[in-house]
C-alpha cells in the first residue's frame, strides 16, 4: 500500500508525512497530542475497513488495480473522520458509521479521480504520485471513478444498522454526490473558467422532459443550515444554475461574483463535507438539533476547506501539498485569492471557523475535536 500525507498525526509511519506544528500555536501540547493520537486512529480504522471492501470484490484486475491505487494512495481521510467525529460526538457507535464513513471517502476519491482528467483541471499528480489517467490511462481512470461511485452505495446499503438509517444515509450521499451538490459545483466551476457548456442556440427544457418533473433536488426546507446570512443563500441545482446564468448575462461586480463563488464552493466541496456531518449523526440516530448544528459547522467548514485549498494553490509546496500549486492560475479559475487576495481570503476562511465552532458549542467539551479540526483546516499547509 502506497504512504500519505495526512491530518497531523493520521498516518504516523508515513515518510512523507509533513512536520506535525500547525495547531502547536493555538493548543497546548498534550491537546494536540490527544488530537493526534485519535485522528490516527481514526484514520487507521477508516483504511483497514476501506481495504476490506476492496479484498470483497470481483473486479477484472486492473480495475481493482486502479480503484486501489487511488484509495490507498491516502490523503488526509477528512471526509470519514467528520463522519465519525459526529457519530461520536451524538454518542453514536464507531461501527454503526462506518459504512458511510467509507462511502464518502470512495466518492471524495471518484470526484478527484475524474477532477484531474484532462477533460477537466487536466493535472498530473495526487496525493503525491502520478494521477490515475496517467498511469491507467484515461478509459480505466473514469471507470475507476464511476466504480467508486456505485462501491460508495452497496457499501452504505450493506451498513449493519436499521434500514430506516439505511435509506437516509443514502439520501444524504446521493443529494451531497449529485447535481445539487459536488458534480453540480463541479459543472458550475468548469464553467466560471470555461464559459457557459450551453450554447444560446440550445434550448434545454424543449428536450421532451417537463420543467417540472417531479424530481426533487432541493434539500427539504426543514433541513436549512441554521440561519446564517453566509449559508441562507444554499441553493437547489436549479436555482443556482437559473442565478448562475442570470449573473452571467450580466455585468458582474466583485460583489456578485464573490458570491457566484461561494456558490460554486459550497456545492463542489461543502456539500460532501456538510454531509459527512449529517452521515453522523443519522448513523448515532441524533436529535434533530444537533443534527441541524453538525450541517451548519459542516457547511461552515466546507466553505473555508476550499478557501483554504485555493490559498495552498496560490502559496502551498508540492512535496506538502501531493498535487503541483499553481494550477488555478494556469487555468484561469474563478479562486478567492484571485478574487480577494490572500489576506481578505484568509480572514474570510477564519470567520467561518469561528463560525463552525460557536455551531458546535451545544455539545459542550465534546466539541472539543471538532473544534481542533476545523482549526486544522485553515492552518495545514498540504
Ligand atoms: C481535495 O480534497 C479536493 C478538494 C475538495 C479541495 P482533499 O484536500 O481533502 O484531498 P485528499 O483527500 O487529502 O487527497
Ligand atoms: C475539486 O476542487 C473539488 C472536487 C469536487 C474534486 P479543486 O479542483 O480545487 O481540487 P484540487 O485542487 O484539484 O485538489
Ligand atoms: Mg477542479
Ligand atoms: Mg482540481
Ligand atoms: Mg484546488
Amino acid at each position: 500500500m502506497l504512504r500519505r500525507a495526512g491530518i497531523p498525526g493520521a498516518g504516523s509511519d508515513s515518510p512523507t508525512r509533513p512536520e506535525v506544528h500547525r495547531l502547536e500555536k493555538t493548543e497546548p501540547v498534550m491537546t494536540h497530542l490527544a488530537f493526534s493520537a485519535h485522528l490516527n486512529e481514526l484514520c487507521k480504522d477508516v483504511d483497514a475497513a476501506l481495504l476490506d471492501c476492496l479484498r470483497r470484490t470481483a473486479w477484472p484486475k486492473s480495475l481493482l488495480a486502479a480503484v486501489e491505487y487511488s484509495l490507498m494512495a491516502g490523503g488526509k481521510r477528512l471526509r470519514p473522520v467528520l463522519v465519525l467525529l459526529a457519530n461520536e460526538v451524538c454518542g453514536g457507535r464507531r461501527e454503526d458509521a462506518m459504512s458511510a464513513a467509507c462511502a464518502i471517502e470512495m466518492i471524495h476519491t471518484y470526484s478527484l479521480i475524474h477532477d484531474d482528467l484532462p477533460a477537466m483541471d487536466d493535472d498530473d499528480f495526487r496525493r503525491g504520485h502520478p494521477t490515475s489517467h496517467k498511469v491507467f490511462g484515461e478509459a480505466l481512470a473514469i471507470l475507476a471513478g464511476d466504480c467508486l461511485l456505485t462501491l460508495a452505495f452497496e457499501t452504505v446499503a450493506s451498513a449493519g444498522i436499521n434500514a430506516t438509517q439505511v435509506v437516509e444515509l443514502t439520501r444524504i450521499l446521493a443529494s451531497a454526490a449529485g447535481g445539487a451538490g459536488m458534480v453540480g459545483g463541479q459543472v458550475l466551476d468548469l464553467e466560471a473558467e470555461r464559459g457557459p457548456f450551453l450554447k444560446s442556440e440550445v434550448e434545454p427544457h424543449k428536450s421532451g422532459r417537463p420543467q417540472n418533473s417531479g424530481c426533487e433536488t432541493s434539500v427539504p426546507a426543514d433541513q436549512g443550515s441554521g440561519g446564517s446570512a453566509e449559508f441562507s443563500e444554499i441553493q437547489s441545482s436549479d436555482e443556482s444554475s437559473k442565478a448562475y446564468s442570470e449573473k452571467n448575462d450580466s455585468n458582474r461586480t466583485a460583489e456578485n461574483r464573490v458570491g457566484e463563488l461561494s456558490q460554486i464552493h459550497k456545492m463542489k466541496t461543502g456539500a460532501l463535507i456538510a454531509g459527512a456531518l449529517e452521515l453522523g449523526a443519522v448513523s448515532a440516530s441524533s436529535d434533530a438539533v444537533s443534527r441541524t448544528q453538525l450541517r451548519h459547522y459542516g457547511h461552515c467548514i466546507g466553505l473555508a476547506f476550499q478557501i483554504a485549498d485555493d490559498l495552498l494553490d496560490v502559496t502551498g509546496d508540492q512535496t506538502k501539498l501531493g498535487k503541483k500549486p499553481g494550477r488555478d492560475a494556469d487555468l484561469g479559475k474563478l479562486t478567492y485569492p484571485g478574487l480577494l487576495g490572500i489576506e481578505p481570503s484568509r480572514l474570510k476562511a477564519e470567520q467561518l471557523v469561528q463560525e463552525a465552532c460557536a455551531a458546535v458549542d451545544i455539545f459542550g467539551d465534546r466539541s472539543v475535536w471538532l473544534k481542533d479540526l476545523a482549526r486544522f483546516i485553515v492552518e495545514r499547509d498540504h
